[in-house]
């Protein structure tokens, strides 16, 4: 979306995954606090979710919003009075439709109202969910024609508050919505999966299927294979490889776990620096999937500097030892590349094999420099072009 936002994918935290509908005023502040402390700030977190269950049962008699008043006793603009206090933004939770996926208010009818309340509570981000659409108002309708409709009517809705609001688009879970082939001109980003779990199954299907969107992300218009789960039950070797696809693929990077009180492996793999500069690299090319058998991926990403990020994955149940090289990695020119491994941070040199020992459900990740790069990976961001409302 061309509002000038998330030129780099959002990175922040949301409640959903860790903690479902028990969001509260007490858990965002918390979080904010322990994010502006425990490193993860100072590494590139910078939006602070709540996610569907923050609101009243109904509007209120003007059929503006109301925030649930014994979660958030002091109400939403306090809460983002708050995370601002931090530097940090604050982000926020409707729907398309009638209700929310928890039976919420939705936003359907009064995207306007609800655009403007959220820019007068200082809200910087919202995630816009796919539950309870009212179809029977669009005979003849296609849901991605209806999600087309109601998603440029928010994006509409949030532009004219002259505010800056991230708008992430939650409509991917619905196969027929494919919101990849049409929204790069309506959102931030937009989911491409179903919910992921904490497990490694689900995290390996979200991955299987974002893939291979790569063309259709780019600046400001990113493929959102769902929240993290680091920390939420995977092994630390699977936390690792989550963190490191999810950046391989342009990915946005908000957390969903407990960071209040993580573990030191969880904290160390969320503030991992050289793997998040691949994520945020300001080429914003997603990275793509130069060869896969057998459930051992490579997976390559251009970076702005001409270096390449390189994903060696195994999808297996046992180490195996997984290869590429230079050239298949779109690097030439060179009869010496260094490699950088993001996660030892140890170095060497090849001039040209490009090969380790994974371990069962890791990844080894290196960052390629030397040469020309070339080839590889896919075309940046697709034309902008315009979807009605
Ligand atoms: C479905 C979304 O995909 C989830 O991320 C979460 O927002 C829930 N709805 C909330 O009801």
């Amino acid at each position: 979306l061309g509002n000038g936002l998330a030129l780099t994918p959002p990175m922040g935290w949301n409640d959903w995954n860790a903690y479902g509908c028990n969001v509260s005023e007490q858990l965002v502040e918390q979080t904010a606090q322990a994010m502006h402390n425990n490193g993860m700030q100072a590494a590139g977190y910078q939006y602070v979710n709540i996610d569907d269950c923050w609101m009243a049962s109904s509007r209120d008699g003007s059929g503006n919003l109301v925030a649930n008043s014994a979660k958030f006793p002091d109400g939403i603009a306090a809460v983002a009075n708050y995370v601002h206090s931090l530097g940090l933004k604050l982000g926020i939770y409707e729907d398309a439709g009638t209700a929310t996926c928890a039976g919420y208010p939705g936003s359907y009818g009064h995207e306007q109202q609800d655009a403007r309340l959220f820019a007068s509570w200082g809200v910087d981000y919202l995630k816009e969910d796919w539950c309870n659409i009212p179809f029977g108002d669009f005979s003849g309708r296609s849901h991605q024609q209806v999600a087309q409709t109601l998603y440029a009517r928010m994006r509409d809705a949030l532009s004219a508050t002259g505010h800056s609001i991230v708008f992430s688009m939650c409509n991917g879970w619905d196969s027929s919505v494919q919101p990849w082939n049409w929204a790069g001109p309506v959102a931030n980003l937009w989911r491409t999966t179903v919910d992921i779990q904490p497990n490694f199954a689900s995290m390996l299907n979200n991955f299987h299927i974002n893939v291979g969107l790569a063309s259709h992300a780019g600046p400001g218009a990113w493929n959102d294979p769902d929240m993290l789960e680091i920390g939420n039950g995977m092994t630390a070797t699977e936390n690792q490889a989550e963190f490191s696809l999810w950046a391989e693929m342009a990915a946005p990077l908000i957390e969903g776990g407990n960071v209040v009180n993580p573990s030191s492996s969880t904290l160390s793999i969320l503030t991992n620096k050289a793997v998040i500069a691949v994520d945020q690299d300001s080429l914003g090319r997603q990275g793509t999937q130069v060869s896969s058998s057998g459930g051992h991926d490579v997976l390559a990403k251009p970076l702005a500097n001409g270096d390449v990020s390189v994903v060696l994955f195994n999808e297996t149940g046992s180490t195996a030892t997984i290869s590429t090289t230079a050239s298949a990695i779109g690097k030439s020119g060179s009869s010496g590349y260094t490699l950088t491994d993001l996660w030892t941070g140890g170095t060497s040199t090849t001039s040209g094999t490009i090969s380790a020992s994974v371990p069962a459900h890791g990844v080894v990740m290196y960052r390629v420099a030397g040469g020309t790069t070339g080839g590889g990976g896919g075309p940046t961001s697709g034309p902008i072009h315009a979807v009605g409302a």
